[in-house]
């Protein structure tokens, strides 16, 4: 079934049918100011973090999840009867009312039809400010004039700490006090005490809100929500809806609301435009100079035209044309922009995420950055830098830097116990990625302090990561898993050993004798040439169960992921890392891949492990706490799929690279939305995997490792246009059927066209590669070659 569309030149998706079967979202704003905003314009807002400047509520878990949003109530003066410029929540029957909802680019319009009333309401919050618009248009498509009441509809946080918002009552309930200045509601928390703007940690502190109507005569307010309500009403059939008038509620404690009420007559085919703008700050301050601002309809076109360039700007650092219309669309938008939103919100700030998680989770945003490289290489510095701080002087990293609240050079250092033995690993795919989009070789050079005491150079920051590992290793000379290692399920403590993070440190290792090769430091690559020389045969004696690697060893001597269990038998991450880490090549690597496919491979994707835990002590494999088939209990973990569809290529097998690829693939679901039931334009954390009851319906969307790992397996190993040390390598793995495809990347400050040929059907291997006319040798495009403008051919074969 489909619920809507792809249109890839307005670089938007298209919801023609409002019951999609979970609220499908979009993300509007900065990091300045976020909000969430879904088909039916629930969601809510926040002032820089979404767990304690969250001043818009939604409670979690709601039914429906995405309710109370940003509503426009519509009513008719004649008739009584009333509507939302949203499906929901009035919910009118849809053979009555039609609706559509273009997500876009940080700005999503809805429209609605209804008893000969258009409604058009764009939502999108202004860059560099701290406030959102929705401009609404309503037009008469009928043949009689028509007198509407249209009433705003938001539910403020009484407390910006969205737990206090919902736990803490006896406080919380009492703190709110309302205003109305000019017109424009005023809302305030906790206002006799002073504000702390940049304290996201004091959840006490004076704050203020505002929500104002240009452009159409305000009738009245209210501000009290059972007022606005009744003690029984619900948001499909608000109180003051059925009597058409607001009663000027101002209210003190309790919840707290914002509603005007506006009056708009409209002849026979007339159109009229007002707009709502909501934001942090005073009524009378910031809430005025906004209503000035933008009471004029030509600068909420102006704003919306520059919001649009800058989003379509940041994903242009790569634009592709293949044969799979499905590809494309992912490429043309949702792919790096999933990317880009997951690097801005980590996993704070979405439906699922509800706030608890503030601060950037280690490993999570250190592989996030994978994603936004090409596209915004500077901005992901900053973020790199501070996860380096993040790091401890022990070579271990701080599960999650606080970003607001981090103070590098004095934070405690937890105990082993508490550390993930991957955290510092991804330092080692991500440091590369930034010089090598950049050409930036200084930056290792760059001193940055460790998050507990004493400082190193960025090169002295990835040694000591190696060290953490190498220090801290168990009876077979592999790394200790510690807390975790990337699964959260797995917990093999400071004697149990991970073959995951084995394959990582050997993966380090390799990577940081490259660097130390090009920049000349050859004590410190001899240094990593003899532990990689040390560490190989270990792996090979210890980590191969004879049809696929290990997952780990317990304290104990129990093998995990091994064909003697009876659950978790196979993992799949191992036999991934083993051939992305260059430890497995050749038949050896072809035979870890090959029962991949045999044991874990479905319609959706590659399954984590199988069989999934069901009778295992949760000592150590915590995923037997999930339902089996779900999450890290089995199911078919997207973030990993990346790493099944790099190995497949890296193994020069493009089709099969390819059919991974789609199968998790959201767009390739579009036609079965109600299979997956998210939406068909984000990654998710996982699908459920056959075994499940609910097989193929995919879960927690928007923030997840998986947005980056597949744009970089797609752009990267299937087009294989990825940035090198010196240059840009073109080395595409793709299906035999595909006749070529088409680019344009965006490369230290350079424009790269390349056109793709694939004549032979053949899946991997570059016959010639010409650039601006000059056959080089080989598939990578130097860097001091490129002019301003470049076109690449590249024939395969
Ligand atoms: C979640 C976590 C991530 C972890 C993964 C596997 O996606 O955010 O850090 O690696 O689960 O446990």
């Amino acid at each position: 079934m489909q619920y809507g569309t792809f249109d890839d030149a307005a670089r938007e998706y298209v919801i023609t049918r409002p019951d999609t079967p979970r609220s499908w979202s979009n993300y509007l704003g900065s990091t300045e100011y976020g909000a969430i905003i879904t088909n039916n314009a629930g969601g809510y807002s926040f002032y820089k973090s979404a767990a304690q400047g969250r001043f818009l509520r939604v409670r979690f878990n709601n039914v429906p999840v995405d309710q109370p949003g940003r509503t426009i109530y519509l009513r008719d003066a004649e008739s009584g009867d009333f509507w939302s410029a949203a499906w929901q929540p009035v919910g009118k029957p849809l053979d009555e009312y039609k609706s559509e909802c273009r997500h876009g680019t940080a700005y999503t319009v809805i429209t609605s039809e209804y008893s000969g009333i258009r409604s058009e309401t764009t939502y999108f919050v202004p860059l560099g400010h701290a406030m959102e618009v929705w401009r609404v248009k309503l037009t008469n498509t009928g043949k009689t004039p028509r007198r509407l009441g249209a009433f705003t509809y938001v539910e403020y946080a009484n407390n910006w700490s969205s737990v206090n918002d919902l736990v803490n009552l006896q406080y919380s309930q009492f703190i709110a006090t309302m205003g109305v200045e000019d017109g424009i509601i005023d809302h305030g928390t906790n206002v006799h005490i002073p504000a702390d703007p940049d304290n996201f940690e004091n959840a006490d502190q004076g704050r203020h809100s505002f929500l104002a109507l240009v452009g159409a005569p305000i009738a009245g307010y209210d501000t009290d929500r059972t007022a606005f309500l009744g003690p029984y009403g619900t948001y499909a059939k608000p109180h003051i809806l059925e009597t058409g008038r607001c009663t000027n509620s101002l209210a003190a404690g309790d919840n707290v609301c914002g509603v005007l009420q506006a009056e708009v007559t409209l002849a026979p085919g007339e159109t009229k435009e007002f707009v709502v703008l909501m934001g942090v700050g005073r009524a009378g301050a910031e809430g005025k100079a906004a209503a000035k601002e933008f009471g004029n309809p030509a600068r909420v076109e102006e704003e919306l035209a520059k919001l649009k360039a800058y989003w379509h700007g940041r994903l242009e650092g790569l634009t592709a044309t293949t044969p799979d219309p499905a590809f494309n669309s992912m490429l043309a938008m949702w792919g790096p922009f999933n990317c880009l939103i997951t690097y801005a919100w980590s996993r704070a700030a979405s439906l699922i995420y509800a706030g608890e998680r503030d601060g950037l989770g280690y490993r999570d945003t250190v592989q996030d950055m994978l994603g936004v490289m090409h596209a915004i290489p500077s901005e992901a510095l900053k973020r790199l830098e501070l996860m380096l701080t993040g790091q401890l002087s022990t070579g271990g990293c701080m599960p999650v830097v606080k970003q607001f609240a981090h103070r590098p050079g004095h934070e405690s250092v937890p105990p082993d116990t508490e550390l993930r033995s991957d955290d510092g690993m991804w330092l080692f795919l991500t440091v590369p990625a930034y010089i090598k989009e950049s050409g930036d070789f200084a930056f290792l050079k760059k001193v940055l302090p460790y998050a507990d005491k004493g400082e190193a150079s960025v090169l002295g920051h990835l040694r000591r990561a190696i060290e953490f590992n190498l220090e801290r290793c168990g009876a077979h000379g592999l790394p200790c898993g510690l807390s975790a290692d990337w699964n959260d399920c797995i917990r093999l403590g400071a004697k149990g050993e991970t073959v995951m993070v084995a394959f990582q440190l050997r993966f380090a290792l390799k990577t940081y004798a490259e660097i130390c090769a090009l920049i000349g430091e050859a004590g410190e690559k001899a240094w990593a040439d003899a532990a990689l020389a040390r560490f190989d045969p270990l792996l090979e004696a210890s980590a191969w169960d004879g049809e696929w690697y290990l997952r780990g060893f317990g304290d104990d001597g129990i093998k995990y992921g091994s064909a003697e269990q009876k659950e978790g038998r196979i993992f799949l991450n191992t036999q991934t890392w083993a051939v992305l880490s260059g430890h497995a090549t050749g038949a050896r690597a072809g035979q870890a891949m090959a029962s991949v496919e045999k044991h874990l491979a479905t319609d959706h994707g590659v399954m984590l492990c199988t069989p999934p835990f069901v009778e295992t002590s949760m000592k150590v494999m915590r995923a037997v706490l999930f339902v089996p088939g779900m999450k890290e209990n089995g199911s078919i973990f997207t973030h990993t799929q990346g790493w099944a569809v790099i190995a497949e290529t890296m193994l020069g097998h493009g089709s099969k690279a390819y059919r991974y690829y789609r199968a998790s693939m959201p767009a390739a679901w579009n036609d079965r939305a109600e299979t997956r039931e998210i939406e068909p334009y984000v990654y998710c954390q996982f699908t459920n995997a056959p075994m499940s009851p609910r097989a193929g319906a995919s879960r927690v969307p928007w923030l997840s490792g998986s947005a980056a790992w597949a744009y970089v397996a797609g752009t990267q190993y299937v087009l294989g246009i990825r940035a090198d040390w010196q240059g840009l390598v073109v080395d595409p793995c793709i299906p035999a059927a595909w006749k070529g495809f088409s680019a344009t990347r965006r490369f230290r400050g350079k424009t790269v066209k390349i056109d793709v040929q694939n004549p032979n059907g053949v899946e991997k291997g570059v016959k010639s590669l010409t650039l601006n006319g000059e056959v080089l040798p080989g598939n990578v495009i130097p860097a001091d070659k490129l002019k301003d403008e470049n076109a690449v051919v590249v024939v395969m074969g």
